[in-house]
């Protein structure tokens, strides 16, 4: 199945779960459980929350990691949150402001979420493939990040 197929038939199953009306904390646990089963080459999958101005590790499927607070500007999802755009990182080892979790990971991206104007937190997906990720996975996920706008 192509990337397009592929995100076409999340789309339904990722809108059931944001409006299912569970917990936040279920909702993004869901939606993490979902992609990294979905999508072969969505090898670590979470958010991170900002709270009191720093990102908090939420919700995820994955290795465990050490980043579980990260300053905005710090990393490439302290970047994401300090611009306020989806970074999207093909090769991780050429990056000089980014944090390692594995040294499987080879590619990355990460999208706001926004509450109103604010940023609530990111989706951040790691893969084990070399640039895995292309404007198929931005436009879906940022669809997904919107869609989450409104139940925040
Ligand atoms: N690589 C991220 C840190 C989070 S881990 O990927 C789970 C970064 O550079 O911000």
């Amino acid at each position: 199945m192509n990337k397009e197929s592929i995100f076409e038939n999340l789309t339904p199953k990722i809108f059931e779960i944001i409006n299912s009306k569970e917990p936040i904390s279920v909702i993004l646990a869901n939606i993490s459980h979902t992609l990294h089963n979905s999508i072969d080459y969505y090898d670590w999958v979470g958010f991170y929350l900002m709270e009191n101005g720093k990102l908090k590790l939420g919700p995820y499927v994955g290795a465990a990691t050490d980043h579980t607070t990260i300053e905005v500007g710090q990393g490439i999802c302290g970047q994401a949150a300090d611009s306020k755009t989806t970074f999207i990182v093909d090769d991780v080892t050429k990056e000089d402001n980014y944090l390692s979790c594995s040294i499987n990971v080879k590619s990355e991206i990460v999208v706001p979420v926004f509450k109103g104007e604010m940023v609530f937190g990111e989706i951040d997906i790691d893969s084990h493939t070399p640039s895995a990720f292309d404007k198929y996975d931005k436009v879906f996920l940022e669809w997904l990040a919107k869609a989450l706008s409104t139940i925040l």
